[in-house]
């Protein structure tokens, strides 16, 4: 038997049950991951709170998490890309909050990835919206070598990605907005930590004005900040939809985003704090946690496999 986190209807983490299923059998071109790691994302309470159902539509019962790390246990016929035992990432689709999926292993699917070994699995679980975002937002905004950025929320799961893949594309400084608290993360990041809240315009001016800026917070501050600070929209981005607009445009993922930005990667450091670990049966604890925010990092659902 296997496990998995459903919800038969949009709302709080109260909808949340986990349910016993079989193992599932794999179809043609479909394998079945066991997970070891799933990574926990704020669109997971999101889409469970039906923010996404209108572009999104699901079919219930559905489940959370559009990120997951595991091995592959059982091959369909057809697959050619993957055998048992491969070490993969999962990105994408909802529904990742379980301990064994079906997954399409077709190139177009986009599903899929081998995992690199330098990765543990908890660590490859987080790198798709994370790491996949901030490379997709970093290619917006045309960062270059020896340029300045200004990243908001720069402490969070997508900003610290973002300070990290900046300075891999050759960033000069990157100036990155977060609570006092995290500002010491920041720096050992290589970051220049400024607070957010009333005085950031006064606090940002003591700086060179930056080439671009990566929004991973929203809301009407990073905004203003990034209008008054850069005049070329089309180097200002934002990853929070409800505050994108022509001035401030939303990031537009890139194809095969995941393989792109391990590829930037390669073998340079790059880390992603693990500040919570739960298993499956407390992923309304772990939802919860990341709702109110603060988090100085990500949160995983460990499946101890
Ligand atoms: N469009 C996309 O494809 C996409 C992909 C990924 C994420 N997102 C969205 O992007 C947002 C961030 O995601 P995440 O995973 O990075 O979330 P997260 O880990 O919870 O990080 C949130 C960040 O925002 C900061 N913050 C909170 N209030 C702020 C304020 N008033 N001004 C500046 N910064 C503030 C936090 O700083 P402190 O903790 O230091 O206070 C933290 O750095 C979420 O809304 C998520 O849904 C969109």
């Amino acid at each position: 038997m296997s496990t998995a986190v459903l919800f038969d209807r949009y709302g709080t983490v109260d909808e949340l049950y986990v349910a016993d299923l079989p193992v599932p059998s794999p179809g043609a071109d479909e394998v079945v991951v066991r997970y070891q790691s799933i990574g926990v994302n704020p669109i997971d309470w999101k889409i469970l709170r039906g923010d996404l159902a209108d572009r999104l539509p699901l079919a219930m019962p559905s489940g959370p998490g559009v990120e997951a790390a595991g091995t592959v246990v059982a091959v369909g016929p057809g697959v050619t890309r993957f055998k048992n035992g491969d070490p993969v990432i999962r990105h994408g689709r909802p529904g990742t909050y379980r301990l064994h999926e079906m997954v399409s292993t077709l190139p177009e699917a986009d599903e899929l990835t081998p995992m690199p070994a330098r990765f543990t699995a908890e660590q490859a679980a987080v790198l798709p919206v994370a790491a996949g975002t901030a490379f997709s937002a970093l290619r917006q905004v045309g960062l270059g070598a020896g340029q300045r950025l200004l990243v908001h929320g720069a402490s969070g799961g997508v900003g610290l990605a973002t300070v990290q893949l900046a300075f891999l594309l050759g960033a000069a400084e990157v100036i990155g907005t977060a609570s006092a608290h995290h500002h010491g993360l920041l720096r050992s990041m290589g970051a220049t930590p400024v607070e957010y809240g009333d005085g950031l315009e006064d606090r940002l001016a003591a700086y060179s004005p930056p080439d671009a800026s990566v929004d991973c917070a929203g809301g009407p501050q990073p905004y203003a900040t990034a209008v008054q600070l850069i005049n070329d929209p089309a180097r200002r981005v934002t990853i929070v939809p409800e505050s994108a607009d022509m001035q401030v445009p939303l990031v537009d993922h890139i194809p095969k985003e995941l393989p792109a930005t391990l590829s930037l990667i390669g073998d340079h450091p790059f880390h992603l704090p693990v500040t919570g670990r739960y298993s499956l049966a407390s992923a309304a604890e772990a939802l919860t946690v990341s709702q109110k925010g603060g988090v100085g990092g990500k949160l995983v659902l460990l499946t101890g496999s």
